[in-house]
């Protein structure tokens, strides 16, 4: 007889390692464990387990939000799915019903009690026919999460989580650099409403890394010209994710992606724009986020001085940055210096070392 796979998805290396030791100790099936949703959202296009444990508070999505990306592209429907907690609330079992979960699993239960419930979650799913889910990549999670509909404020919020969840600096980066390319834009005379929707799109510029291999996002050292043009696909991923959205933000967030890697002199990508043919928010978004990236530490590359960043920027402007934007970004250095040193105060600063070429 064919042995029943639980997938558990937890952040807490100890709960996963008790669990599997459980379901091992029990012959309750093979567990497969995820220390992180995104891992999960990605694997579980591809693996159909019989059943799916899923933690509620984990950093990146809770117990839920993870569930609702999950069901929306259609993966997993028909595999019972129990939400953990160490702190169950009716509040929060109300919300796993309400996300289709059929049990609720205290952290605090006694060994037997876990073995019982998770042989019934077993049973269940022996009732039920094997889930036929399409080829799901982690796009479609996001172009899901996108259609789904519900408000605004939360489909951005997963859609920024998710856009986090690659990026190499953790979702610091995409929060601070948001904040630079408000008063930038605020700096060029834009109004406080449209200050504030490129503060909530500008997360949205990397979306399209999701659709990007993971061996290609962490590799170190140079990309090969192939590999470069696969990597330059995210701008496109992430504009066709957003373009037909009914939320001006999130359209806003098409056109930052689309738009952030184009230069004022034509030389950028994908469509080697120039001058104002390329967005204002994209000229904004790019200065933005390379004053980030020369500022703080990356896996191949120290922090550079602000001052120094400011000189490589100046020297920029005209070719890589709109001469506009970087007057904008010269006369508000200090507001942007302020946010900086904001997020400074909890992460350690490196030293100055040249960048590599
Ligand atoms: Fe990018």
């Amino acid at each position: 007889m064919r042995r029943a796979q639980i997938c558990i998805v937890d952040d807490n290396a100890t709960w996963l390692a008790k669990m599997v030791r459980l379901i091992q100790g029990a012959d309750l099936g093979d567990a497969v464990t995820y220390l992180h949703p995104m891992d999960a959202l990605i694997s579980l296009r591809a693996r159909h387990p019989d059943v799916l444990l899923v933690d509620y508070h984990m950093p990146a999505l809770n117990g839920v939000e993870f569930l609702t990306a999950l069901h929306a592209a259609g993966v997993s429907l028909r595999t019972p799915v129990a939400l953990v907690a160490g702190d169950v609330t009716e509040p929060m079992k109300l919300q796993a019903w309400q996300a289709g979960v059929v049990e609720v699993l205290s952290k605090a239960a006694g060994r037997e009690e876990m073995v019982l419930r998770l042989r019934n979650l077993i049973r269940m799913a022996a009732l039920s026919p094997a889930s036929d889910s399409s080829d799901t990549g982690s796009p479609m999670v996001a172009r899901a999460v996108i259609d789904e509909g519900g408000d605004e404020r939360s489909t951005l919020r997963i859609l920024e989580r998710l856009a986090a969840l690659r990026d190499e600096n953790t979702g610091k980066h995409t929060e601070r650099m948001a904040r630079y390319a408000a008063v930038i834009a605020a700096g060029l005379g834009l109004s406080p409403t449209d200050c504030q929707r490129l503060r909530d799109a500008a997360p949205l510029h990397d979306l399209g890394k999701i659709g990007i291999p993971d061996a290609l996002l962490g590799k170190p050292g140079e990309l090969s010209a192939d590999e470069w043009d696969v990597m330059r696909r995210h701008t496109t991923i992430g504009y066709e994710l957003l373009r037909d959205h009914d939320s001006p933000t999130l359209r806003l967030g098409a056109e930052i992606a689309l738009s952030h890697h184009e230069h004022f002199d034509g030389g950028g990508y994908p469509l080697g724009l120039s001058g104002d043919d390329i967005a204002q928010s994209g000229r904004i978004v790019a200065l933005a986020d390379v004053f980030d990236a020369l500022t703080t530490v990356r896996p191949y590359k120290s922090a550079w001085l602000v001052e120094q960043a400011i000189d490589q920027i100046v020297e920029d402007s005209g070719t890589h940055f709109d001469p506009d934007v970087v007057n904008a970004f010269t006369s508000s250095i200090d507001e942007l210096v302020a946010i900086k040193a904001h997020y400074d105060a909890d992460e350690a600063y490196a030293p100055l070392v040249p960048l590599p070429n």
